[in-house]
């Protein structure tokens, strides 16, 4: 079975370049090559809804030039991208608070996201000042200041709440470079997807990498708290 939405942690670029003796900026711009050719792949293979961890809140903490090349690669990708996001029906959306970012980056993301509103063939959320947290902490001060009791306050409530409203939890998600961890990544949504680890660095993650997540996931058992017997 396809995952009608896997999530991507694209993690690995700085290594990738350095073991290549590149630069970080390198092994960015190497890195959104590859999310290209994820992107078509998984729309190809009708997947529903992509989701790829971009920048995250925590990526504040990182030098000033490496946050501005990553911007910059970014503004870059959604203009040059937009024509075929349009003709490949993929809508662009974004998980995150928007209003941190400087005012050419905000422009280009609301311009896509304004074009690509009608497409419907796959969304594509880019998790950009992304924290798992702080979309919790969000979504219940949202809910107080719309006045909603205690009673009202559910698991699907406070989901609808999330910047993923409307869309399935992720039932796979992909981590490369190796390392085994959330990062603050999805964590109410990530309640039962399944996890996939990868040493491949992000920009070496070709389709084909992907093709072997995708049939390692459909060999998974997923139990949801019943025994193997029940499922
Ligand atoms: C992932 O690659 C890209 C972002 C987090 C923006 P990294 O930049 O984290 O690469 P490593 O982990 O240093 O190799
Ligand atoms: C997670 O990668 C965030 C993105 C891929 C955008 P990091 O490289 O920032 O994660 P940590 O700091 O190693 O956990
Ligand atoms: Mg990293």
């Amino acid at each position: 079975m396809m995952p009608r939405h896997l999530a991507i942690i694209m993690d690995g670029n700085g290594r990738w370049a350095k073991a290549k003796g590149l630069s970080r900026s390198d092994g960015h711009k190497a890195g959104t090559e590859a999310a290209k050719a994820i992107v078509t792949k998984c729309r190809k293979l009708g997947i529903k809804h992509l989701t790829l961890y971009t920048f995250s809140k925590e990526n504040w903490a990182r030098p000033k030039d490496e946050i501005a090349q990553l911007f910059s690669l970014l503004t870059v990708f959604l203009k040059n991208e937009l024509l075929s996001l349009c003709e490949q029906d993929i809508r662009l959306n974004v998980l995150g608070e928007l209003s941190d970012f400087p005012f050419g980056v905000k422009q280009v993301v609301a311009h896509t996201m304004k074009k690509t509103q009608h497409c419907s063939s796959m969304t594509l959320n880019l998790a950009l000042n992304y924290s798992g947290r702080d979309e919790l902490v969000r979504a219940c001060k949202k809910m107080i200041s719309a006045g909603m009791k205690a009673e009202q306050i559910t698991e699907e409530t406070l989901s609808e709440n999330l910047y993923t409203a409307g869309q399935p939890d992720p039932d796979l998600i992909i981590r490369t470079s190796g390392e085994q961890r959330l990062s603050n990544y999805l964590l109410f949504q990530a309640a039962y997807s399944e996890l996939y680890f990868t040493d491949v660095f992000w920009p070496d993650f070709t389709p084909e990498e992907l093709e072997k997540a995708l049939n390692d996931f459909t060999k998974r058992q997923r139990r949801f708290g019943k025994t193997g017997e029940q499922v």
